[in-house]
Order: structure tokens, then sequence, then C-alpha cells
């Protein structure tokens, strides 16, 4: 079925939280959600407690000028609804100091069942890698691949690729660099696309992440 690549609406997020969910069940998601805080949901479901959140988390970053962008499968025949098989959020340069993740995800209000202290570890390594790898301004001079899943059942269609690229374009118009810390799924996509390894790993939960920067090779040189 043909796919096609869209920015993302807000009434995308609830697909856009199940697809995270779901293609993360086995990594960082396992270490925010553990099993051990399930009777916690306040759903009765922990899944539906965490796809509610992550689909509030894409619209509050929407709204705040970051985009979102969906790849959807569009049925042969015309008919039916198309559907979204992945997303990718990205960020783009401020020009000024980065945000701090750690800051940002306190505006969210967080189920029972997530595991608070876990969350705040896990992006507290994501600020300080990113700042032991680009330096004290972190990746405000450049486009960020904030986080991208592509459903499980539709891997391996050139469905990464489309997501990464759209960050790729954007850096290219505007002159800069795209920097990420990647899964070990992630880092074979980004390794195919042309990004570096910048460090050894680090890691989030339990699974090791690795700075990686595509370099713009037309790159205005800097004084
Ligand atoms: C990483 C992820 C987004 C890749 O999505 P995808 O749509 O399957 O990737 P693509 O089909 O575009 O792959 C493009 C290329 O990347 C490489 N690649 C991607 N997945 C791979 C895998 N599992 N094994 C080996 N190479 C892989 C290949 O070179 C592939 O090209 P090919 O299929 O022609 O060989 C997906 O596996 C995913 O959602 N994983 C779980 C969430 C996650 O870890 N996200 C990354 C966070 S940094």
């Amino acid at each position: 079925m043909p796919l096609r690549l869209r920015l993302a609406v807000e009434d995308d997020s609830v697909r856009i939280g199940q697809i995270t969910a779901a293609a993360f069940s086995d990594t960082v998601s396992r270490d925010v959600f553990p099993p051990h805080l399930s009777h916690k949901s306040e759903t009765g479901d922990p899944f539906l407690d965490e796809v509610q959140w992550r689909a509030h988390r894409n619209v509050r970053r929407m709204r705040e000028g970051k985009p979102t962008v969906v790849v959807v499968d569009i049925p042969d025949n015309g008919d039916g609804p198309e559907q979204v098989v992945g997303f990718a959020q990205w960020e783009p340069p401020t020009q000024g100091i980065q945000g701090s993740a750690e800051a940002e995800a306190d505006q969210d209000k967080t189920p029972g069942c997530l595991d608070q202290d876990a969350l705040r570890e896990m992006l507290r390594v994501i600020d300080d890698e990113t700042k032991r790898a680009l330096g004290p301004d972190g990746h405000s001079k450049m486009w960020y691949l904030m986080m991208i899943a592509v459903d499980p059942k539709h891997h391996r269609r050139g469905i990464g690729k489309m997501l990464v690229q759209y960050g790729l374009d954007q850096a290219v118009k505007d002159g800069v660099d795209v920097y990420l810390i990647a899964s070990p799924a992630g880092r074979l996509l980004y390794e195919s696309l042309g990004f570096e390894q910048m460090r050894e790993p680090v890691t989030l939960g339990a699974t090791p992440h690795y700075s990686m920067i595509w370099k713009n090779p037309n790159k205005p040189a800097t004084a």
C-alpha cells in the first residue's frame, strides 16, 4: 500500500501514543511504566495510561511549535481511512540555549503507574549526554530528533527512513547539522543515512544509547 509523509495534527496523537508504547514496550517504556506499578493505573490498563500520557505530551510539543511528522499507509483502492504507521518528533534549532528535557517533562500530569524517578533519571541522562556531546548550548543550533517509532507490524518498509529524511531536508534548508540519541534499533537506521556515532554509549533505563550526528555537507563555514 502506498506510503505518504505529512505533518501530524493533534488528532493523530492517540495513535502516536499507541505506536510509541508498542515500539518501546521491551525497552524504555518498560523502565518508565514498570510492572510493579501497574496496580496504580488510573484507567485500569497501564498501556492505556501510557498512550494517554504520550498523546498529551505530543499535543503539548506541537503547540510549542515542535513539529511531529507521520507516515500514513493509504489503502490501494482508495477505500477506507489512511492509517498512521510511524511518527517522528522533531525540534528545530532555537539558536539559543537548549531547553531541558527534564524541566519540560514537569509540565505533564503523570499517571500513577509511571515511575517518576526513572523518567527523571532518563531525562537527566539525555540532557547531560547532549551537553557532553555538543557543548553547553546542546542541540540548540541543530535539528534534533527527539523520538521516532514505527508500528512493529510495519518495520523494514522504509518508513523510518522517510521520517528521518524529513529532518535532514529541514537541516539542509537551514544549513545546520542533525543530532539525536539513538537506541540500538535506531542506530542501524541512522548509520544507513550517514549519521556518525560521536561517543561511547550511555544507558537509558537498561538500554545502551548512542549520541549520533549527521554533518551537513553544505553547512556554511563559521568564523
Ligand atoms: C528504528 C525504527 C524506527 C526503524 O524503522 P523502519 O521503518 O523499520 O526502518 P526502515 O525500513 O526505514 O529502515 C531503513 C534502513 O535502516 C536499516 N535498518 C532498520 N532496521 C533495521 C534492523 N532491524 N536491522 C538491520 N538494519 C535495519 C537498514 O539499513 C534499512 O534499510 P533496508 O531495509 O533497505 O536494509 C524501528 O525499528 C522502531 O520503531 N524501533 C523501535 C523504536 C526505536 O528504537 N526507535 C528509535 C529511537 S532512537
